[in-house]
């Protein structure tokens, strides 16, 4: 057999360059397929936001990158950019400011979807935690868990900690090391059903299903600590303040997060699968969380530093910023976080998040705070 090239060097440059013209022309026709989607959405008052539609042709794109033997991360990053593109031209062929949906969503539709989200996601939170490819999340927890611990050393006594949106209650393990008594709540019956089989409880641990906006069944003034944490605080009614002032027993602290409305990462949608999945949307409170081929849209009140201060001073509780945490890391390219190439480049950025996270920036995706019933 031969071992002559079938092309010469130059006929495959010439083949390279007639496939990057095409790929230009099929740009241009896609931009102006887009132009005509925005008008025929604006023309049936449809919304922008198609995060099923993107969903559904990322699970195709991987589909067919297994065939033609195509790295799947290599073709999400080319897809991203494509959508980021056809977002900025769907807003300037309308001259609107944002795709995002500016309409409330109806508050049974945010728990239904919370509650599929939750059904689907309790087998693999654990793994979205602390798995392969989760170093943003998981630095993250590790920080928050840290602050959790030093806050609960704030308690007046060590009798009952509450977990506010338990999840599948790796917050409520740490605090059975430290308190006689831990009561796990949260609205997902999967989640509980995960967090009853994640280790062996002590006998003074309780987990289960209930829906905090109804309240937190707990009574007046018997709580020595409670964690609302991992942006859960706003997730949670807005009367989640009130409550805890009611709850906590005197001199008795909570850790709280919420979604910071002022985070880097809202104030732009970047043109890159990022290493965290989620996209807020400050126009109706709500988070998009993608999972699987999924996207779900739950409720998330984000707020402002001040505006998180003013709600828990209204209530009655002092409010002691943590900071806000993290900047950098979400909105990394996913492709940082997984090469080895990129390490150094990931590694200073988680760096520069601890020095960021510091009180006066502000603009972490969370706002970390420890709030507190004055002792009488
Ligand atoms: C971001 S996760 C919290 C994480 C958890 N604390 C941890 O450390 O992993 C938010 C949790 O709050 C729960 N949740 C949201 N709204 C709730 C409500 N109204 N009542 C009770 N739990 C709720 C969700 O089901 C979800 O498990």
């Amino acid at each position: 057999m031969s071992n002559e090239p079938l092309m010469s060097l130059d006929e495959i440059r010439d083949r390279l360059d007639l496939g990057d013209t095409q790929m230009l022309e099929w740009l241009a026709t896609r931009a102006s397929l887009v132009r005509e989607v925005a008008r025929i959405k604006e023309a049936k008052g449809a919304s922008l936001q198609a995060a099923d539609r993107e969903a559904s042709m990322f699970a195709r794109k991987q589909i067919q990158c297994r065939v033609l033997g195509l790295d799947f991360h290599y073709v999400a990053e080319l897809v991203s950019l494509m959508i980021w593109h056809s977002k900025q031209i769907e807003c300037d062929e309308l001259g609107r400011d944002t795709f995002l949906d500016t309409n409330p969503v109806p508050p049974e539709r945010l728990h239904s979807q919370l509650l599929e989200l939750t059904a689907a996601e309790a087998p693999r939170y654990d793994e979205y935690c602390r798995g392969e490819d989760t170093d943003a999340v998981s630095s993250y927890i590790d920080r928050e868990l840290e602050w959790i611990e030093s806050a609960s050393a704030e308690a007046p006594d060590r009798e009952l900690a509450l977990d506010l949106g338990c999840a599948t209650g790796q917050v409520s393990e740490l605090l059975q090391s430290r308190f006689e008594r831990v009561r796990g709540f949260d609205v997902s019956p999967a989640m509980i059903d995960h967090a009853r089989g994640r280790c062996d409880w002590n006998p003074g641990v309780g987990l289960e299903v209930r829906d905090l906006d109804a309240g937190i069944p707990a009574e007046d003034g018997t709580a020595s600590f409670a964690v609302a944490n991992f942006g859960a605080a706003s997730e949670l009614s807005p009367g989640l303040p009130r409550e805890l002032a009611r709850v906590l027993r005197p001199g008795g602290a909570a850790l709280l997060s919420w979604y910071n409305r002022d985070a880097l990462v809202n104030d732009w949608f970047y043109p890159w699968p990022a290493t965290v999945h989620s996209h807020l949307n400050p126009h109706n409170d709500t988070l998009e969380v993608w999972s699987g081929e999924s996207v779900y849209t739950i409720r998330a009140r984000a707020m402002t530093v001040d505006e998180a201060r003013g709600a828990c001073g209204s209530a009655g509780l002092r409010f002691r910023l943590v900071g806000t945490y993290p900047t950098l890391q979400p909105i990394l390219p996913a492709f940082v976080a997984r090469s080895p190439r990129a390490r150094a480049l990931y590694e200073t950025c988680r760096q520069l998040d601890d020095h960021l996270a510091a009180p006066g920036i502000d603009r972490g995706s969370f706002i970390i705070a420890v709030v507190s019933r004055p002792a009488d």
